[in-house]
């Protein structure tokens, strides 16, 4: 039995992201001013105005070690604003669960959140004293996004996959590295090349000797090929069983871990196995990617700059690791457009695919000697530089996208002895294909991907 308490600032909106929590882990769910109101029969600006706020701290005392004690499974407690400044109510909480504090939102989201009459507690004073001690709480949440079936939780220090679920399918390195072992964890491979059928298989029969059945939760802690592996077993396992996403890369986090593909590859090809469905819950959480090696973080770079381009931004480099609000921000153009077109069908999502129709031509056409990452930064410039041709863009615009992917270590150029027309076989075997011709998603301006059908 697990508990997580949700803490921070008024209107940061605790009981929100409680409820969506407990009912994407399908936990129990309980609110502490709910609580406190529903066991003092009066409203708490009432107990305030009334016995003052040292006589309703203790209440809020009282009522945290109630709901706590009595907690027969599983819960998430959203708590007050100032739940936690009392020490004893802190180290009881610290002990008895996970405390995660969410980060104090802009000056204009507590306005708005409580002119829709989020809050009714009342405010307080948000002193730099108040600040400090939400600051002092390590593991943060930064943001969160919810899609239709699936909530994504940004932050940091968020916990142990095991917490969350009986089963945890775990990549071997990322779980090594960061201690995730034990009777609850079933390891699978690290790297591209067992992202197959006999991995898969596995993974079922893991599920089957633990037990697992249709109401069961089980979790993913790794990269993208962990998550597409497990969320495909989850999916075909007694016709579909829920999941948690725990991604460890910086690719799984801002591309491959949202979106609700999962799936595996057949020697005649990457992906050519799959199913949507999303995972219930993801959870991103940077501190896992102090580990990752410099090549894999350029990797999720690139896909991080895909969507600048998507979204006319350009953010540059602030630290190597990326924040959490770097994640979430970034992360919020796949969402945008992810919730526009979940399952692919109305077209909006192609424009995801910006860079992929070169950049997957030259993977297979080195062997993979050519990361994904890598060979996505060379196809968007590839990409760009068609669309110059096709006068969709201006003649700077390449060299423009090629400064700033040169910026974060990724080679722009296409390798000695390849050319555009030389992988215009292999892009026309891109699975995008319609008919005879290849829908590029063009790149032909900041915040200009373009669908355009191209004959090669
Ligand atoms: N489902 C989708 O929508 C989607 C989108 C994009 C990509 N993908 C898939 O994702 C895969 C690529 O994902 P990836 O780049 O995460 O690859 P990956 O899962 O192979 O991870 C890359 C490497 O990093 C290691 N690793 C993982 N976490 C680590 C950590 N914290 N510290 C140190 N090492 C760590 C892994 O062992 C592996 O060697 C591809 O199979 C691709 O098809 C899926
Ligand atoms: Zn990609």
């Amino acid at each position: 039995m697990a508990i997580i308490y949700l803490y921070g600032p008024p209107a940061s909106g605790k009981t929100t992201l409680g409820r969506r929590l407990a009912e994407a882990l399908s936990w129990d769910f309980t609110d502490l001013d709910a609580e406190i109101v529903a066991h003092e029969g009066r409203e708490i600006k009432d107990i305030f105005a009334k016995d003052g706020e040292k006589a309703f701290r203790l209440m809020e005392g009282e009522a945290l070690a109630r709901v706590t004690l009595n907690a027969k499974t599983s819960t998430v407690i959203a708590l007050g604003g100032g739940t936690l400044l009392d020490d004893a109510n802190r180290a009881f909480a610290s002990e008895k669960g996970k405390i995660w504090c969410l980060d104090t939102p802009s000056k204009e989201e507590v306005a708005r959140r409580i002119a829709a009459g989020g809050d009714t507690r009342p405010l307080g004073d948000m002193s730099a004293a108040r600040a400090a001690h939400y600051a002092s709480f390590p593991s943060r949440v930064a943001a969160s996004f919810y899609l239709p079936g699936s909530l994504v939780v940004v932050g940091c220090a968020l916990g142990d996959p095991r917490d969350f679920a009986p089963l945890v399918i775990a990549d071997s390195t990322a779980a090594s590295l960061h201690g995730v072992g034990g009777e609850k964890v079933f390891t699978i491979p690290s790297g591209e090349e067992r992202k197959n059928l006999e991995t898969v298989a596995s993974i079922w029969r893991a599920f089957h000797s633990r037990g697992i059945g249709r109401r069961d939760m089980v979790a993913a802690f790794g990269g993208g090929v962990t998550g597409d592996l497990t969320g495909f077993a989850a999916a075909t396992w007694m016709r579909g069983v829920p999941w948690i996403n725990f991604p460890t890369t910086l690719l799984s986090m801002v591309d491959a871990s949202t979106g609700g593909k999962t799936g595996c590859d057949l020697p005649e090809g990457k992906n050519l196995v799959g199913a949507f469905h999303a995972p219930r819950l993801v959870v991103i959480d940077s501190s896992r990617l102090s580990t990752l090696p410099a090549r894999e973080l350029r990797g999720g770079r690139a896909e991080m700059i895909k969507h600048d381009i998507i979204a006319g931004r350009d953010n540059g480099l602030a630290n190597p690791i990326p924040s959490p609000i770097e994640i979430a921000d970034n992360l919020s153009v796949k969402v945008g457009i992810v919730r526009e077109d979940p399952f692919e069908r109305t077209g909006r999502r192609i424009l995801l695919n910006c860079g992929h129709t070169v950049g997957h031509a030259l993977e297979i056409a080195t062997g993979f000697a050519v990361s994904h990452g890598e060979a996505v930064a060379i196809g968007c410039v590839e990409e760009a530089r068609l669309a110059v041709r096709l006068g969709l863009a201006s003649a700077e615009w390449p060299e423009r996208l090629a400064a700033r992917f040169a910026d974060a270590g990724l080679p722009t150029a296409l390798p000695e002895g390849f050319t555009f027309d030389s992988l215009a076989p292999l892009m026309r075997g891109d699975k995008k294909r319609y008919g005879s011709s290849v829908t590029f998603a063009l790149p032909c301006g900041p915040g200009d991907v373009r669908p355009i059908p191209c004959q090669l």
